[in-house]
């Protein structure tokens, strides 16, 4: 059998403070075959953003284990990190991320400055794709809260990644953006042979192939 392309292993993840300690994952196991669409939800709270950021490389679990495409995430160093982030990655973070100084076309543009492989016709093209062509010279102050959500959008697909990892892309679009987004997501499944774990909790997506939830950092089959 060949191994799944994202593979978390008995991952827990806790946080310490000194109030508190709240156990974000608790032995979470989970595997994703190359081309799988996994959707994830579950209540605030529930640890998605902890598992994305595990999946990602910005966290370490504490126990267990992630692998993605053979690479011991859980293991690597900062600049490593960084690396496979820019090689195999593509996030949309929750919050946008955008960095503020920088332009719609320039944010898009960076991951691939990363690589140093910048080309402003996908970056324009990324930013058309999400309905924002007449706003790539906008800085974020200037767009709103949706636009910024797409501009992180077409941010995560600029180097063209090979798991793309979405935290309620759609959280703040109406219908027909949101529409628009998840269609260019599911292509980048069906077309292109992409892995996506998407967090959402729009319940009318039957595009995903498998859809779980997290419960107090416990990961199970989410209820039809
Ligand atoms: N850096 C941190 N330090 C301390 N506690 C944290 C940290 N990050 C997350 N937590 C806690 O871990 C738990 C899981 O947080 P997480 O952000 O993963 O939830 P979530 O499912 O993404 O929620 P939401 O739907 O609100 O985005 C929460 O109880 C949160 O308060
Ligand atoms: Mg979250």
């Amino acid at each position: 059998m060949t191994p799944a392309f994202v593979s978390l292993r008995s991952v827990s993840k806790t946080y310490r403070s000194d109030r508190a300690t709240i156990g974000a994952l608790r032995e979470v196991s989970l595997e994703i075959e190359k081309g799988g669409f996994v959707r994830l939800s579950g209540p605030s709270g529930s640890g998605k953003t902890t598992l994305l950021n595990l999946v990602a490389g910005l966290d370490r679990p504490d126990q267990g284990e992630v692998f993605v495409s053979g690479i011991d995430v859980g293991r690597l160093s900062g600049s490593r990190a960084s690396k496979y982030r820019a090689e195999q990655i593509g996030m949309v973070f929750q919050s946008y991320n955008l960095i503020p100084q920088l332009t719609a076309l320039e944010n898009v543009l960076l991951p691939m400055i990363a690589l140093g492989r910048a080309n402003q016709g996908r970056a324009r093209e990324l930013l058309d794709l999400v309905g924002l062509a007449d706003r790539s010279d906008h800085n974020p102050s200037q767009l709103s809260g949706g636009e910024q959500q797409r501009v992180a959008v077409a941010r995560a697909l600029a180097n063209d990644p090979a798991l793309v990892l979405a935290d309620e892309p759609t959280g703040n679009l109406d219908d027909q953006s949101a529409q628009r987004v998840m269609g260019l997501l599911t292509r980048l499944v069906r077309e292109h042979g992409k892995t996506l774990l998407l967090v959402t909790h729009e319940r009318d997506l039957q595009t995903a192939q498998r859809s779980l939830e997290l419960r107090g950092g416990v990961l199970m089959a989410a209820p039809e």
